[in-house]
């Protein structure tokens, strides 16, 4: 096929050529918006799961939704490691700024005017963006974080309130914010939940997120609505492949779509990976399980060189060897004592790797004592690697 046309798209936060599967998530959403709309009560939602499966794109979904509707929207991302709340802080300012100049127009309210005085408050310290509005003094501009992000989420929202809209601040990789900030960030979300302020965390992480939610803040569990967003079942992995095809006049004989989504196992990632392999591969459509059998090999000879390579290339030799002891629980979360028995250690003795994985995003903890891969499929990637090893072939 023309690969110029390839509608297939596999890649951290790219829009899939069909996004399936999601509805009940994006319904939640609008009836969010409706409800904000009428002055109800609402609370935020948190997505959590895998790497691979499709958070991104789905928080970038909502955020469009969101944007739409004329909220006010502010996204930023969780980073270890990061210099901390400072930096947080100044990369939310940021956000707000552009947000808030794009609602700085002629006719906006007195009261979204004093909190647009507000967002200059708690920005100082961004550099290069200002919104033509006076810093509200005695406003967000404590130096606390919690204070002014408190102060900072009822201007807003209260502001936005009397026009039916909303403050969302999407996040993603949430787990990896600072404790401070996600505690700020918690607080407010409590204190707008309690005095019906339209303010909204929308947040997606891996699927420790709601834990480390509750561990930050112990109401956390009742102020979102928490989603487990995962692999997609059979007749809806069908539509993601079958309907980008259809949609340039291609189609898939049955068998091969079922080769593909099997070897998908369903995740978002690798039925895009596979669905641009067949493209790439066949000669003429309907795509034959033949193409299929090909395009197997190839999406997964890619996916090792690149979706599973570039995390294990990120782990010590050390940490390697935590990550192939692991694999014998294939894929299932393994038990942190029996791993370090694999190993020939002590608990204590893998405990630098297991907290550098964890770091690297590459490993986290599903339960005390517990770690599993924050991705699908490592085991048999790691299987294959050894097998290539053992026979010769390289790393
Ligand atoms: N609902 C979906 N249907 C089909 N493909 C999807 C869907 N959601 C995401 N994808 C694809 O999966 C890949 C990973 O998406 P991404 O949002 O980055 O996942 P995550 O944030 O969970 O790691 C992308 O290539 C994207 O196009
Ligand atoms: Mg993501």
């Amino acid at each position: 096929m023309d690969r110029s046309l390839n509608p297939y798209n596999p890649g951290a936060g790219l829009r899939p050529p069909a996004l399936v599967g999601r509805e009940a998530e994006i319904e939640a959403f609008d009836a969010t918006v409706a409800r904000t709309r009428l002055h109800m009560p609402n609370r935020g939602m948190v997505l959590s799961g895998l790497r691979g499966v499709g958070k991104t794109v789905l928080l970038n979904d909502l955020r469009g939704r969101a944007e739409q509707m004329g909220w006010f929207v502010a996204a930023i991302e969780g980073q270890r490691g990061e210099q901390g709340e400072d930096a947080v802080r100044r990369k939310l300012g940021r956000e707000l700024l552009i947000a808030g100049r794009q609602l700085n127009r002629r006719g906006i309210s007195k009261r979204l005017r004093t909190a647009l005085g507000s967002i200059t408050s708690f920005s100082v310290g961004v550099t290069g963006i200002s919104l033509d509005v006076s810093a509200a003094s005695g406003r967000a501009d404590s130096g606390d974080l919690e204070t002014d992000i408190g102060e900072l989420v009822e201007d807003l929202a209260e502001a936005l309130k009397e026009k039916g809209l909303a403050f969302a601040l999407f996040i993603d990789e949430m787990q990896d914010l600072d404790q401070p900030t996600l505690s700020a960030l918690l607080a407010a979300q409590h204190e707008a939940g309690q005095r019906e302020r339209p303010f909204y965390i929308i947040g997606a992480g891996l699927p420790s997120l709601p834990a480390v939610l509750s561990e930050a803040r112990s109401y956390a569990e009742r102020l979102f609505d928490y989603r487990r967003i995962g692999a997609l079942p059979n007749e809806v992995a069908r539509k993601a492949l079958r309907e980008p095809a259809k949609k340039y006049g291609s189609d898939y004989e049955p068998g091969a779509l079922d080769l593909l989504v099997d070897a998908a196992e369903g995740y978002p990632y690798f039925l895009q990976e596979y669905g641009r392999a067949i493209w790439d591969i066949a000669p003429n459509t309907p795509f034959t399980c033949d193409d299929a059998a090909a395009a197997v090999a190839y999406g997964l000879a890619r996916l090792d060189e690149g979706f599973f390579r570039a995390r294990w290339d990120r782990a010590t030799p050390a940490e390697r060897r935590l990550l192939h002891a692991m694999a014998q629980d294939d894929g299932a979360a393994s038990n942190t004592t029996s791993v370090a028995e694999r190993l020939g250690k002590k608990l204590s003795g893998i405990g630098p790797a297991r907290a550098h994985l964890i770091s690297k995003g590459l490993i986290y903890a599903p339960d005390h004592g517990m770690v599993a891969y924050t991705v699908p499929g490592m085991a048999p990637f790691i299987r294959r690697q050894h097998e290539a090893a053992a026979s010769g072939k390289g790393a």
